[in-house]
């Protein structure tokens, strides 16, 4: 994430992330799943202002260029709000924060953009409220909030997770990786398609740590065969998008291509940033849903 000083505010763009690998060990006692995951930072960002006020409210406007935002909770339960309450909570504060949040990352894309601005939260109104929380801190207030959130914390490049996600370890990138994202209309939600993977279960032999050396080896060639994620089975029989849209990204001339998180975006995996920006045009004409062109970044 990227801070910045404007006047009383304080800006952030925070940014989304994609799952190159994903496999899924096992349902826990708590009902999560123990997973190994690598994830890269992408430069599609949130951006958000926070400004502290006096009292203890929080307040949170959020706008975004396309209508999907209106299925956001704007409430409570947006996770800002829960990671803002957390800290004054946590911290017995009394003062509050007017809160904008533009969005651009969809949501229910399986591109964490609702971890991502809890990690954005998290460290702007700890400076904002000048509480002087350390990083071990951050990170078990982030562990609270979802199993993305300690990933957008680090904000680092790539990064190999295990756990329910939380446990992050950051990883070299030996190249920058280039990609077309596509989100098709409707989202899936990630406690469905977990849900689903008890009867559809894929696992795989490729062990985290040579998924992580192909990446830090910056081969295309290496690193497209390490690409895996356990929940695109189950999110293909959810949904007939996501089925169609990875039959679609198969076919196209891309280096490799799969699903990101729970899904419902799935992205290729491309040679350039000039041969991402070709194969957005042409799936721009198939009415496939949001198409992106980006490159990994922090
Ligand atoms: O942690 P997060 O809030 O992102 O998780 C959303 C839902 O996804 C959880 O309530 C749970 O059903 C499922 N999940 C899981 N195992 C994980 C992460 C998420 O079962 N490791």
């Amino acid at each position: 994430m990227r801070l910045t000083r404007q006047g009383p505010s304080l800006v952030v763009h925070t940014p989304a992330k994609l799952n190159l690998f994903l496999n899924v060990l096992g349902r826990r006692q708590d009902g999560f799943h123990d997973l190994e995951t690598l994830m890269v930072s992408i430069r599609l960002y949130d951006t958000i202002r926070f400004e502290s006020v006096a009292s203890p409210d929080l307040e949170l406007s959020c706008r975004s260029l396309r209508t999907a935002v209106m299925s956001l909770p704007f409430g409570p339960d947006n996770l800002v709000h829960r990671a803002a309450t957390l800290l004054q909570h946590s911290c017995r504060i009394s003062r509050g924060a007017r809160i904008c949040l533009f969005k651009r990352i969809p949501s229910e894309a399986g591109m964490g953009g609702g971890s991502s601005d809890a990690a954005a939260t998290l460290v702007a109104l700890n400076q904002c409220w000048e509480l002087g929380l350390g990083r071990s801190r951050l990170h078990e207030l982030a562990s609270e909030l979802g199993s993305d959130v300690n990933f957008f914390l680090d904000s680092s490049l790539a990064s190999a997770c295990s756990g329910r996600g939380e446990l992050t370890r950051p990883v070299a990138l030996g190249r920058p990786l280039h990609f077309v994202v596509v989100k098709p209309p409707l989202g899936l939600s990630t406690g469905r398609v977990f849900q689903a993977w008890g009867q559809i279960r894929t696992t795989t032999t490729t062990s985290l740590d040579s998924v992580a050396s192909r990446l830090a080896d910056g081969h295309l060639e290496h690193i497209r065969h390490g690409l895996f994620n356990s929940l695109e089975g189950p999110a293909r029989e959810l949904s007939a998008d996501v089925d169609r849209l990875l039959g679609v990204l198969a076919r196209l001339d891309v280096a490799a291509s799969g699903m990101t998180g729970s899904g419902s975006a799935c992205f290729g995996l491309c040679r350039s940033a000039r041969q991402a920006l070709g194969i957005a045009r042409r799936l721009r004409g198939l009415r496939l849903g949001q198409i992106y062109a980006v490159s990994t970044g922090i």
